[in-house]
């Protein structure tokens, strides 16, 4: 059957940009780029444990029948929620196949015609689709500024409220492309000033952030940013992902009971697909648990990963090179302005044995090129060390 020829001729404009994207078995050479942070996703101990706890329940888990709202309902659905809304210190939590669907879920059922949603401008894809999927008004404000989020609510909350709608503020705790995190304490001031309602995706502080180690339960391990800073009762919904640090896949919104009763009504992307199987759900609660001390010492994977953090920080801080970012978090950037600057400072890497990959523009502004660096607990002091020396010997040669 031929196709439309539209198709083939945005694929060769994306070829002549050097833009194609293609599908591939992914790179050799030290992961610098996967967002297994906590090494989970391969781990032995943990595949034990899901195997385990499924024969322990007698399910085979391969695949749940139907949508949630049908036949793919479970008991072990119901418990997981709870042991996540816990853990994440939240009234309830819901599922959902992953961090963009649940984001598409979230944004879509909560924004009316007259309400309206300022998002950052660096915010994820999945993101800013469920704001247009949503019918409220939309405006993004400058990454992290402050200023310009104030000036947008002052503008706006007078005709906002006049017309009965409510103002949602829209933010990564950690972005994705960028690695710096959102100014959330201050945020939280101002949504209380002028009565707006947080959203916060901790697709990249899952599992990493969370109350440090003294005094803190250890179930909170991980617990995300917003617990971190004791902000939880302040924040109207958090999604967290488990495709990241957690190893495994899905997602989960956590907020107030009433939030999660009105997604189980009006999210189209909970209640119109096929409900996550038993292992994906396992999978989920056999890492939570690994987290929280089950097999392991709790903290103990958070503990090595921001290990490799402050690692990184001190031979950044000595490496000379003012392009490479030392942010408290998983990502790390090495800006490379032009694509084709990024490409082959990748690729002369990738030779070099590591794994990594350019972020070229469009997907960030031009001049703001990158290889984007993903820190694990598993990265050593002299994998990280001859990174920083393979770069200098490019970019000090430049
Ligand atoms: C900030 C952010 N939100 C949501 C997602 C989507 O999560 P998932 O991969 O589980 O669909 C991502 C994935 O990269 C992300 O970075």
């Amino acid at each position: 059957m031929p196709t439309p020829p539209h198709l083939a001729d945005a694929l060769s404009q994306r070829q002549q940009q050097g833009l194609l994207r293609q599908l591939g078995a992914g790179l050799e050479g030290v992961d610098l780029y996967s967002n297994d942070y906590l090494a989970l996703a391969q781990s032995r101990l943990l595949h034990q444990q899901i195997q385990q706890a499924l024969a322990d329940r007698g399910l085979l888990g391969h695949g749940a029948t139907g949508a949630r709202l049908l036949s793919g309902g479970t008991d072990l659905a119901l418990e997981l929620e709870a042991e996540l809304a816990q853990h994440f210190k939240a009234e309830a939590a819901l599922l959902f196949n992953s961090g963009y669907v649940a984001n598409l879920g979230l944004l879509q059922a909560i924004s009316r015609r007259q309400d309206l949603v300022l998002y950052d401008a660096l915010c994820h894809t999945s993101l800013r689709e469920g704001i247009r999927l949503g019918l409220g008004k939309n405006y993004a404000f400058r990454h992290n500024d402050l200023a310009h989020l104030t000036d947008l609510l002052s503008r706006h909350q007078p005709t906002i409220s006049k017309q009965g709608g409510v103002i949602y503020i829209v933010v990564e705790s950690l972005y994705s492309m960028d690695g710096d995190m959102a100014p959330l304490q201050a945020m939280t001031t101002l949504a209380q000033q002028f009565g707006a309602y947080i959203i916060v995706d901790e697709a990249h502080s899952t599992g990493l952030f969370g109350p440090d180690q003294q005094g803190a339960p250890p179930r909170h391990h991980g617990a995300g940013l917003v617990v971190q800073l004791g902000l939880e009762p302040y924040i109207f919904a958090r999604i967290h992902t488990f495709g990241k640090a957690f190893g495994a896949h899905g997602a989960s919104v956590v907020g107030a009971d009433s939030l999660i009763q009105y997604l189980v009504n009006f999210s189209r992307s909970f209640v119109y697909t096929t409900m996550m199987p038993a292992h994906g759900l396992m999978a989920i609660r056999e890492s939570l648990r690994l987290q929280n001390g089950q097999g392991i010492p709790a903290g103990q994977l958070q503990k090595r990963f921001w290990d490799a953090v402050a690692t990184w920080q001190r031979l950044v801080a000595t490496a000379g090179l003012n392009v490479v970012s030392a942010h408290a978090g998983p990502i790390q950037i090495i800006l490379t302005p032009g694509n084709a600057n990024a490409r082959s400072l990748a690729l002369y890497l990738q030779q070099a044995g590591f794994a990594v990959k350019p972020v070229l523009s469009p997907t960030v502004p031009k001049g703001q090129e990158r290889i984007r660096i993903c820190l694990h607990n598993y990265n050593t002091e002299a994998e990280l060390s001859q990174l920083l020396q393979a770069c200098a010997k490019i970019l000090l040669a430049t």
